[in-house]
């Protein structure tokens, strides 16, 4: 079952992010999927405000992966450059190192991405409104959505 959920300022996407509660759902794999500009980035940033790491998130575009320490540790990645080149080899293992995962397009990964996920897809609705459809596989990504919304 998907969820909607409207964020009408930056700080309702921040607040989205951070009722996910991912620091009690270790090897949460969260899917952010966007156009550009459309708020993967901040929302990943709500995210790392709610786990506590204190550095500032920013686009891992040409790192494709960032990983930073908080509650849990954060591993931040941006696959939009990922072909077949052998940085984008083995990301799967991040999915059980008992961190949380945050995919930005992840679409481009779609064959390599785990069953058991959060589908997030963010739409611009104006300025700064966006729409959120969540869609949860799998029931600790279930049990996290619930709580949120
Ligand atoms: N409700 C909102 N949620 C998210 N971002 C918002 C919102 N309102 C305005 N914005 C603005 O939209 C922009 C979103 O940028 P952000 O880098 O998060 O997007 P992105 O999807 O990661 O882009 P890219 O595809 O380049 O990685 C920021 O400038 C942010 O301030
Ligand atoms: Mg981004």
């Amino acid at each position: 079952m998907s969820h909607r959920f409207i964020a009408r300022t930056e700080e309702d996407t921040i607040t989205l992010a951070e009722n996910l509660e991912s620091a009690k759902f270790p090897n949460m794999v969260i899917c952010l999927y966007g156009d550009l500009s459309s708020g993967k980035t901040l929302f990943v940033k709500g995210f790392a405000h709610a786990l506590e790491v204190h550095d500032d998130v920013t686009s891992p575009t040409f790192n494709i992966i960032k990983e930073y320490v908080g509650q849990l540790p954060l591993f931040h990645m941006e696959v939009y450059r990922c072909g077949d080149d052998i940085e984008c080899l083995g990301l799967e293992e991040y999915f059980t190192k008992k961190g949380v995962v945050i995919i930005e397009w992840a679409d481009l990964i779609e064959e390599r991405l785990p069953k058991e996920r959060l589908d997030i897809h963010i739409q611009v609705l104006d300025n700064d409104a966006r729409i959120f459809m969540l869609k949860p596989h799998g029931e600790k990504h279930e049990e996290a959505v619930e709580a949120a919304i």
